[in-house]
C-alpha cells in the first residue's frame, strides 16, 4: 500500500477493522465522553498498534475482556497530532480505548442555539475529512485503511443524533441511538450530527433531514434525489450503500456538501427556492462511487476522489436535465479553472498546478483546489472525447466495480486505465498526454472545450451591453442561474458607480437570495466601491460558513481601500460563527 504521510499509522503491522464506538455527547462542556474499541488484526511479531489522535484525553486503555496495557503519546506535531503507541499481545482481538475529546476539538463544531435557524436548541456536527477524524476517535486516519463500525449515541433528550451509517429517523424518548456501517469505510468518513432536526421522505430510499423550519424548503429543493441515484445507476452500476439521505446543517457548515455515506451533510446556501444549484447533491451523491467506494490512497491523490466525482456529476445532471444544462456547468467551470491557473502562477505556486500533488508536511486542505476538481474533470473528458462514451462509460463502470471498497492512487490509476483499453478494445493509450495531465503543470493542449448555446446567447449581449448599445434586458427574465452566473463574471472588472445602479437594476443582485450570484455580485460592489450593498456585505459575511463563498469576498476587501480595516472589523464580528477549517483559513489570511 502506497505511503501517506499525513498518518502515523503502521498498518502493515497491526490495523483496524472495526469500531465499537459507545459515545455520550456533553453540550455543556462541548466533549464527547467514549469508548471506542478497536477489533484490530496484527501481524505475530507486532506488539504496538499505532493510532492517530489529536487533543484527546485518554482515561485507560485495556486489551480484549479488560486487561490492562500500557500506552504512549509522541510528541504532538502541529498538524498531525499525537500518535497514541499501545502495547498489545500476539493474543489480542480488541482494544479498549477510554477517551474524552478536547472542548475544541478540530472536527467538531459545537453551535449554540443563536447559531441555528431554529434558534432553540445547540447542535453539533462533525467534519471529519481530511485529517480531522482523529480529533474525535482515536483510529488510523488514513484514507487506505477501511473498517466497519457500530455506535451506541446517547445525546440531550430533544435532539436526535445522525451518523454516516443505518439512522433513526425520529426521536426515541431515551436519548440513546444504535447506529451500524456494515460496508468499511475509511476514518475521513466517519460522520455525527446532533441536533434539532426532522426528517422527510423523498422516496422509499432517499429523504431530507433539517431543522423543522427549514425542512419544508429542503425537501422541495431536493424533490429530484431519487431520480439522482436512479441516473447515477444506470450509469455506473447499482448504489451500494442502500439508503441515501441529505441533511441541511446550519449556516457554519464550511463547505458545500460532505459525502458521509448513506447521509450527505450539506450547505443551507444550496436552498435556492428554485432548485437550480443541486448539481452539489449530484457531487455528493456520485462520491458514493468515486470516493467512497473507490477512494483516494493517500491526500496527494486527491483528483482520483474529485475530478472523478465531478465528471460523474455532470453526467448525472446531463441525464437528468440535459446536455444544454451540463454544458452550462462545464463552461462555467473552466472559467473558474483558468482563473485559478493564472493565480497560482501568479503566486508562484505552478508546482500545485499538477493533478499528482506533493502534501508532504503540509495540510491536505491545501489540495482543495480547482486543480484536482476541474483540471481531474476535464482530464477524464478528454478520455471520453477521445475514445467515445461507450468504450469510457464502460471503463468507468468496471473501475467502481473492480477497485470497489479498496484506496487507488495514481500509478495505480494509470496501470490500470493502460490495462483496460489494451485488454478491452486492443487499444494502446496514446496521444492523450496522461503524463501531462498528471504530472505537468498548467492545462494539455487536448483540453476539452465546452460549448453552451445558452452562455453563447449571454455572451452575445454582454457584447451589446459593454459596447454602450442598448441590449434588450427582458431576456434576464429567461436566465437561470447559471447564465446569471455567467453574467456575472464576464463582466468587465471595472464599473462606474452610474453603471453598478443600473446593473443592479438589471439584475436585483443586492437582494438575490442565491449566495452564488451574492458571492459575485458583492466581490464587484467591493472592487468598485459600490456602497449601497455594504449592509448585504457584513449580514452575508456574518451569516454564511461556507469558504468558498467567504475566501473572494475577503480577498477582494484586501485589495480594496480602506478594505483590510473593514475585513478585520466584519471579521471580529464573524469569527466566533465560523468553523474551525474556516477560521484556520481567515486567521491567516487576515493576520
Ligand atoms: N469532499 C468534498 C469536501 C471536502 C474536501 C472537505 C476536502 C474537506 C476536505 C466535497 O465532496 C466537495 O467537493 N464539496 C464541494 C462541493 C462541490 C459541488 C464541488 C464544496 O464543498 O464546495
Ligand atoms: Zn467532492
Amino acid at each position: 500500500m502506497p505511503v501517506d504521510l499525513h498518518s502515523f499509522a503502521i498498518p502493515e503491522e497491526a490495523r483496524v477493522r472495526h469500531l465499537r464506538w459507545k459515545a455520550t455527547v456533553d453540550f455543556r462542556s462541548r466533549t464527547i465522553h467514549a469508548t471506542a474499541t478497536w477489533e484490530i488484526e496484527s501481524n505475530t511479531l507486532a506488539d504496538t498498534l499505532v493510532l492517530d489522535t489529536k487533543g484527546l484525553t485518554i482515561d485507560h486503555i485495556t486489551l480484549n475482556d479488560n486487561q490492562p496495557t500500557g500506552f504512549r503519546f509522541a510528541e504532538p506535531d502541529a498538524l498531525l497530532g499525537e500518535a497514541l503507541t499501545i502495547m498489545i499481545r500476539p493474543d489480542t482481538k480488541r482494544v479498549n480505548i477510554v477517551y474524552q475529546t478536547s472542548p475544541d476539538a478540530e472536527a467538531l463544531q459545537w453551535l449554540q442555539p443563536q447559531q441555528t435557524s431554529g434558534k432553540q436548541h445547540p447542535f453539533l456536527f462533525t467534519q471529519s475529512q481530511a485529517i480531522l477524524a482523529r480529533s474525535w476517535i482515536p483510529c488510523q486516519d488514513s484514507p487506505g485503511i477501511r473498517f466497519t463500525y457500530d455506535a451506541d449515541v446517547q445525546v440531550p433528550e430533544d435532539l436526535l443524533p445522525l451518523m454516516s451509517a443505518s439512522n433513526p429517523q425520529r426521536k426515541n424518548s431515551t436519548g440513546v441511538y444504535h447506529f451500524e456501517m456494515q460496508q468499511p469505510i475509511p476514518a475521513y468518513l466517519l460522520a455525527l450530527s446532533v441536533g434539532d432536526v426532522s426528517f422527510q421522505a423523498v422516496s422509499e430510499r432517499c429523504g431530507v433531514y433539517a431543522e423543522p423550519v427549514a425542512l419544508e424548503r429542503a425537501s422541495w429543493e431536493f424533490q429530484d434525489l431519487e431520480n439522482m441515484v436512479i441516473g447515477a445507476e444506470s450509469l455506473y452500476g447499482a448504489y451500494p450503500w442502500e439508503r441515501y439521505d441529505v441533511i441541511v446543517l446550519p449556516h457554519s457548515f464550511p463547505f458545500g456538501g460532505m459525502e458521509n455515506p448513506r447521509l450527505t451533510f450539506a450547505t443551507p446556501t444550496i436552498l435556492a427556492g428554485d432548485r437550480s444549484l443541486t448539481s452539489l447533491i449530484a457531487h455528493e451523491l456520485a462520491h458514493s462511487w468515486s470516493g467512497n467506494l473507490v477512494t483516494n490512497a493517500t491526500w496527494d491523490d486527491f483528483w482520483l476522489n474529485e475530478g472523478f466525482t465531478v465528471y460523474f456529476e455532470h453526467r448525472i445532471m446531463e441525464k437528468l436535465y440535459g446536455r444544454d444544462y451540463a454544458e452550462m456547468l462545464a463552461v462555467l467551470s473552466l472559467q473558474d479553472l483558468n482563473e485559478t491557473l493564472l493565480t497560482f502562477k501568479a503566486e508562484n505556486k505552478e508546482q500545485d498546478t499538477c493533478l499528482k500533488l506533493h502534501l508532504e508536511g503540509r495540510n491536505p486542505d491545501e489540495g482543495v483546489t480547482d486543480i484536482a476538481y476541474i483540471k481531474g474533470y476535464f482530464f477524464l473528458r478528454s478520455i471520453e472525447e477521445k475514445y467515445g462514451r461507450a468504450k469510457f462509460d464502460a471503463f468507468v463502470k468496471d473501475y467502481f466495480s473492480d477497485n470497489a471498497f479498496s484506496a487507488m492512487n495514481t500509478e495505480k490509476f494509470i496501470v490500470y486505465i493502460k490495462k483496460y483499453f489494451q485488454s478491452h478494445y486492443r487499444l494502446v493509450l496514446e496521444d492523450l498526454k496522461l503524463n501531462e495531465w498528471i504530472y505537468d503543470t498548467g492545462l494539455p493542449s487536448n483540453c476539452p472545450n465546452p460549448v453552451s448555446g445558452k452562455l453563447k446567447k449571454v455572451e452575445a449581449f454582454l457584447e451589446k451591453w459593454n459596447s454602450g448599445e442598448k441590449p434588450d434586458v427582458s431576456v434576464g427574465r429567461e436566465w437561470s442561474t447559471h447564465e446569471w452566473l455567467h453574467f456575472l463574471k464576464n463582466l468587465p472588472e471595472v464599473v462606474n458607480l452610474e453603471q453598478m445602479e443600473v446593473l443592479d437594476n438589471f439584475g436585483n443582485f443586492t437582494s438575490s437570495g442565491n449566495a452564488e450570484i451574492t458571492t459575485l455580485w458583492l466581490v464587484m460592489t467591493i472592487r468598485n466601491q459600490y456602497h449601497q450593498a455594504d449592509s448585504k456585505l457584513e449580514q452575508f459575511l456574518i451569516n454564511t460558513g461556507r469558504r468558498k463563498f467567504l475566501i473572494p469576498l475577503y480577498r477582494e476587501l484586501l485589495k480594496s481601500a480602506n478594505g483590510r480595516d473593514r475585513a478585520i472589523e466584519i471579521y471580529a464580528k464573524a469569527r466566533p460563527n465560523y468553523h474551525f477549517v474556516a477560521r484556520n483559513t481567515f486567521d491567516a489570511l487576515l493576520k
